[in-house]
């Protein structure tokens, strides 16, 4: 009998299997251990085998299984979006428009607007509505080959709302296909209110939100915007290091518009992930190298602001390991297009399409410490690929801008075609 979640895939012009458990670091990014005229077989949402068609169809029989021919086809891992903003009330189109006139994204936020809008906005959205958004943004990023993404609260900053944006996504995290991983990020702005009393917002957060939010298994991972006039060096220090004990993992937004130190501290924490790194400092790329930090980088969030890219090649070539990711979001980076991600990564930011193929799949797992069971096409691990429309991963930089995800299995099921 065929059971649920069980899949052949056969005959795929290449099976790029990105194989491995943890991260890729510096050189290893490169390596994406191809398997030609290949096959991938999973039971049950798990992968059971992968390898050249002709072996593999020695050992399974295809009326076991749902059966897709791939002929012409790239066969690849799902990609992991490790870093988005997801579940927020209200746009800020408006806003768009005067950076486009020459306004500054912080002087904006400095004002009460860019963030802080999407926080009234989003205190007035009702469970319904944000769920209801979240779920066609889900869908958007699906068709581009999204298999699981990281989402972060942070539009609420106070208990009722951080914690209404945690249950939407737990909530999407059950009725969607994708799988939503949570991360808690009250600490994402300064209301006006807590001004020159940044200690007393996080003290709120460490005693009445965050237990909480791990006694309901509301969020995994503890982020802080570390930046200047937002949250600094040490009020990151003292939030993250108490979140660690409570039983987050933890990431931070650093070094995205001044260099302050973010990616020192990330290494010093040691944190799964440190984000942005726009402005990180060569001895803070060094000490996330040696630490094991991942170094999650957001192109288009330097595009949309225009600013200058993280230094991508540098890190890679200082034997970090890079993740990419989308920083989907209503002000700095309205985007879930990963065709986007790879156009500028490639491009402008000195990755090669190995390692920007790397950085989306098992790297973009390792952001959220996942690499052990998502990331790659290896046996054990969930049966979470995507089918492109072209014979190689070299069409997804090369079709410049445009989705050449055809079908995206996961679990085992086909769930876009
Ligand atoms: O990653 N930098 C801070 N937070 C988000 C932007 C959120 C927003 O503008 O709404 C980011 O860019
Ligand atoms: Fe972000």
């Amino acid at each position: 009998m065929m059971k649920k979640g069980s899949i052949l895939i056969k005959n795929a012009a290449e099976v790029v299997t990105c194989s491995g458990f943890h991260a890729k670091q510096g050189k290893e990014m490169a390596e994406l251990h191809i398997v030609p005229n290949g096959a991938v077989v999973i039971e049950e949402g798990i992968i059971k085998a992968v390898g050249p068609t002709e072996e593999v169809l020695k050992q399974y029989k295809e009326d076991q299984y749902e059966v897709i021919d791939a002929t012409d086809k790239a066969v690849l891992p799902g990609f992991v979006d490790s870093h988005t903003h997801l579940v927020f009330g209200g746009y800020r189109a408006e806003e768009f428009s005067w950076r486009l006139r020459g306004d500054n994204y912080m002087s904006i936020m400095e004002r009460g607007g860019g963030i802080l809008s999407s926080v009234r906005a989003t205190k007035e959205a009702t469970k319904k509505e944000l769920l209801s958004s979240a779920m066609k943004r889900l869908d958007s990023m699906l068709s581009f080959g999204v298999t699981t993404v990281e989402g972060k609260s942070g539009y609420g900053l106070d208990h009722d709302t951080e914690i209404k944006q945690l249950e939407v996504m737990q909530e999407a995290n059950k009725l969607h296909p994708l799988d939503v991983v949570s991360t808690f990020m009250g600490a994402h702005a300064v209301p006006k209110e807590y001004k020159g009393r940044e200690d007393i917002l996080i003290d709120f957060f460490l005693k009445e939100v965050m237990p909480e939010v791990i006694e309901r298994k509301l969020a995994v991972f503890c982020d802080v915007f570390c930046e200047r006039n937002v949250f600094s060096i040490e009020e990151s220090r003292r939030l993250l290091s108490k979140a660690k004990e409570m039983g987050f993992k933890i990431k931070l937004h650093a070094d995205e518009i001044v260099p302050l130190g973010g990616a020192e501290l990330a290494a010093e924490l040691k944190a799964v992930s440190a984000d942005h790194l726009l402005q990180a400092s060569d001895t803070g790329i060094k000490a996330m190298a040696e630490a094991g930090v991942i170094a999650t980088l957001l192109p288009g969030t330097a595009f949309s602001l225009k600013e200058d890219y993280a230094r991508a090649r540098y890190m890679i070539d200082n034997n970090c390991a890079v993740a990419l990711a989308t920083d989907f979001n209503p002000g700095s980076c309205f985007t879930e297009s990963i065709p986007l991600i790879f156009a500028l990564a490639t491009l402008y930011m000195g990755i090669t399409t190995e390692e920007a193929v790397t950085a989306l799949t098992i790297n973009g797992a390792a952001a959220i410490d996942q690499a052990d069971s998502i990331g790659s096409i290896d046996i054990g691990k969930k049966g979470d690929v995507i089918i492109l429309e072209f014979p190689s991963y070299k069409y997804i930089p090369y079709h410049i801008g445009v989705n050449t995800v055809e079908k995206v299995v996961k679990n085992g099921i086909l769930v876009y075609n």
